[in-house]
């Protein structure tokens, strides 16, 4: 039936309903490579004509600030082929530079960054990664974690400027190295909203399958490091701190063997490689934290194992599985002692790949849960002893 004379009035004219559609496209952020963040739209001209440690005066979809070099796989330097982590080009930063460029946010929402970074020197070079107006992290790039040469990384932060207003996200180098040709190469920049998974209803942690997370290409086979952050509210993993100076490697089930799921957290770099949460707890209840350690199908050499704490208690768990098996059950039994009770996880040994002996590695983790084994802690049974005592007393005394 077509619609009356007054029901038309108040349909919006589709030009309208169009344009309302393509501005909520507009301002949506998808998930996924930020404008040219892989870098293989190169400027108009291409990247000839730039020789070794001289930058590109422009950058599509970035804005360049100090010299900016477009590196072409294959390109020397010094004998020394220059990595580029994905496809044919990659950008390396000098000595001050930066490139940047602004996404639209929504205000309050946490997002992870993720890129792909090489060093091309020995130096000790790191990379300012920023969030403007939120917050800047120094990523270290002076441990090599893979064999490869270049690592992915996750950053996360929580947006700040008003809702309509642009978030400038922006990568520096902030070294002064004597040779200009020194300095960071960054390549495949992705961003992802984070959120928070709900906590089921009989298991205190928070995102203990580890399924959300970072943005993780589909072919990225090296996983994504996540380095230190001490900030539970702005985790790249939701949920969880990664307490350690060194990096824990987050893994894909595509590219390694994860044991539920499709993502699992690699311990790397033995006690440098913490990761922990506080999960809620009622002071003297007695718990049982349950988890999976595995290995990532990643030819780590043996032995592996977990170091895992639970309020007081810490235990360390051989990765020894039955059959072919690539994973098996872990648990601790805990007494809480406050409101809040931390657990912990770390990697026993420093493991390294057997097929290169230098790729960092180690045992995986996944489906950490923690619930309530005693139902009323107030209530054991020197307590039951005691009331019954008191009840015969008040008998005696009554009679
Ligand atoms: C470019 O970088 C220099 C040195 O870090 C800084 O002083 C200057 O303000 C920057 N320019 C812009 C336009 O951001
Ligand atoms: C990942 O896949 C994309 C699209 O299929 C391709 O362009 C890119 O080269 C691949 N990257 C790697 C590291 O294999
Ligand atoms: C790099 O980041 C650190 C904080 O992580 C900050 O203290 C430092 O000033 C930054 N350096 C530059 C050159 O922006
Ligand atoms: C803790 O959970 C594991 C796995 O479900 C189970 O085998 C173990 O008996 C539990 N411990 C206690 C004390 O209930
Ligand atoms: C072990 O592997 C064999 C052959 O791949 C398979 O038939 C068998 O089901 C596996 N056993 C277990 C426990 O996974
Ligand atoms: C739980 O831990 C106990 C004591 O360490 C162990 O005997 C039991 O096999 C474990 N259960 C599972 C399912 O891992
Ligand atoms: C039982 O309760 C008593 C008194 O409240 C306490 O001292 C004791 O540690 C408790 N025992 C257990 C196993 O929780």
């Amino acid at each position: 039936m077509a619609p009356s004379a007054t029901q038309r009035a108040w349909l919006p004219p589709l030009g309208v309903l169009l344009l309302l559609l393509t501005r909520r496209a507009a301002a949506a952020l998808e998930d996924g490579l930020v404008n040219n963040g892989d870098f293989e739209t190169v400027p108009a001209g291409g990247a000839s004509g730039s020789g070794l440690g001289e930058g590109v005066s422009s950058l599509p979809g970035w804005t360049i600030n100090g010299t900016v070099e477009l590196v072409e796989s294959g390109q020397k330097q010094g004998g020394m082929i220059l990595i580029v982590p994905q496809g044919v080009h990659a950008v390396r930063l000098g000595n001050d530079a930066e490139i940047s460029q602004e996404l639209q946010l929504e205000k309050g929402s946490t997002y992870a960054v993720t890129f792909s970074a090489a060093r091309t020197c020995a130096q000790l070079e790191s990379l300012n990664v920023s969030v403007w107006p939120a917050a800047t992290q120094a990523v270290d790039l002076q441990t090599l974690y893979s064999v490869e040469g270049w690592d992915a990384y996750a950053w996360a932060f929580q947006a700040q400027a008003e809702d309509g207003a642009a978030s400038k996200l922006s990568f520096k180098n902030p070294g002064m190295e004597d040779d200009p040709t020194c300095g960071p190469i960054i390549d495949n920049i992705a961003i992802k909203k984070l959120f928070t998974p709900d906590r089921p209803e009989d298991d205190a942690v928070v995102n203990g399958d580890f399924e959300e997370g970072p943005w993780m290409f589909l072919n990225a086979s090296l996983g994504v490091l996540l380095p230190t952050n001490l900030d539970e509210e702005t985790s790249a993993l939701p949920g969880w701190m990664v307490e350690s100076n060194r990096a824990v490697r987050y893994v894909d089930s595509y590219h390694f063997d994860v044991p539920q799921g499709k993502r699992a957290i690699e311990l790397l770099s033995g006690k440098e490689g913490i990761i922990s949460q506080m999960v809620e707890t009622t002071p003297e209840k007695q718990y049982n934290l349950t988890f999976t350690v595995g290995a990532a199908g990643d030819s780590c050499q043996a032995p592996l194992a977990v170091m895992a704490f639970a309020g007081d208690q810490a235990q360390n768990f051989h990765y020894s599985p039955t059959g072919n098996a690539t994973h098996q059950p872990a648990n601790i039994t805990f007494t809480a002692r406050a409101e809040r009770t931390r657990i912990a996880f770390y990697s026993v040994y420093y493991n390294t790949r057997s097929d290169d002996r230098s790729s960092l590695c180690g045992p995986v983790v996944d489906e950490v849960r923690v619930w309530g084994i005693s139902r009323s802690p107030a209530v054991n049974s020197s307590w039951i002893a005691s009331l019954l005592g008191l009840v015969v007393a008040v008998i005696m005394v009554v009679a």
